[in-house]
């Protein structure tokens, strides 16, 4: 990081040989600031190992393989390890302002502080899985909607690079789940369901149920990052 290097100079720079003379207030002063610029680089960046403990409470679920969530409808919980720290830390957010609905995310977003956030979010992008080599084609269907939603000019080739870090890597998140989160930008103003986020509700608007299941299917399909990391390969 950039930040620390700058703050390392700051701090062993030859402040007392006479050519570079400053008052030792102004050095103080100037010190404080770099040290909060610190440590607020750092809660961007999130630190994996305080994030390792702070996951005790989310393992229940997403440390499971194949844990689904019942309320309020029935679909495997998504996988968070190997997702981008960035996006993992956006999603909580949305959870704890309630643009995403979820009940139960919403109740442990809301005891998450920023740097929490960070820390988890660190922590599970720090536990990528090894994607398969060879992505499966779509059939023709799923690609030419595909194509009308330029679902991959956002998130990126094979849908796992996505082109900015608050937005998700897709390939390999179970396909129950996908379908369901496009049906949730599909629906706002529902209490404990649906998600507020404008750019995914202009993209998944114009599709049909039925189209956005078959979209789900194949993404599923691909070769993907995202795994669930049980609590016994904790240490
Ligand atoms: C009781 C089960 C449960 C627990 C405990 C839980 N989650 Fe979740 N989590 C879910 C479910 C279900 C969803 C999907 C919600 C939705 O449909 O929006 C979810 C969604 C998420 C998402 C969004 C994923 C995505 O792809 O958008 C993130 C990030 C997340 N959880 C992180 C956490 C973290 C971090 C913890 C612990 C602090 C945690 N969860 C604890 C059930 C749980
Ligand atoms: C203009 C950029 C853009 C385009 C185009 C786009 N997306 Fe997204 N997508 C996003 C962003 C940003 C998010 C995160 C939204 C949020 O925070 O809830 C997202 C979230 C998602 C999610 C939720 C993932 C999760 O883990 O919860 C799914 C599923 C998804 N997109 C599928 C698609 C599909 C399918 C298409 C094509 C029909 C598409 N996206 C087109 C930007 C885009």
């Amino acid at each position: 990081m950039r930040l620390t290097r700058l703050y390392n100079l700051w701090l062993h720079f030859p402040f007392d040989r006479p050519q570079y003379t400053m008052k030792t207030t102004t050095r103080f002063a100037l010190t404080l600031l770099m040290t909060a610029a610190m440590s607020s680089a750092m809660a961007e960046g999130g630190d994996a190992a305080a994030g390792q403990k702070k996951a005790a409470m989310c393992i229940g679920c997403h440390g499971i393989v194949g844990y689904q969530a019942s309320f309020p409808q029935i679909y495997k919980v998504p996988m968070i390890s190997g997702q981008g720290a960035e996006y993992i830390t956006a999603a909580l957010t949305g959870y704890k302002s309630g643009e995403r609905k979820h009940p139960t995310m919403r109740g442990i977003a809301a005891s998450l502080t920023d740097q929490d956030m960070a820390d988890l979010g660190a922590f599970y992008a720090s536990q990528k899985g090894t994607p398969a080599a060879a992505a499966p084609q779509p059939s023709a269907q799923v690609a030419e909607l595909l194509k009308k939603g330029n679902c991959a000019s956002c998130h990126g080739d094979n849908y796992n690079k996505p082109i900015a870090g608050t937005y998700p890597k897709l390939a390999g998140q179970h396909a129950d789940y996908l379908y369901v989160a496009l049906t949730a930008y599909q629906a706002e103003g529902k209490a404990t369901s649906g998600r507020g986020n404008a750019v995914m509700a202009a993209q998944a608007k114009p599709f049909s149920h039925k189209e956005l299941k078959a979209i789900a299917g194949y993404i599923a399909s691909l070769p993907s990052e995202l795994t669930v990391v049980p609590n016994a390969k904790m240490r």
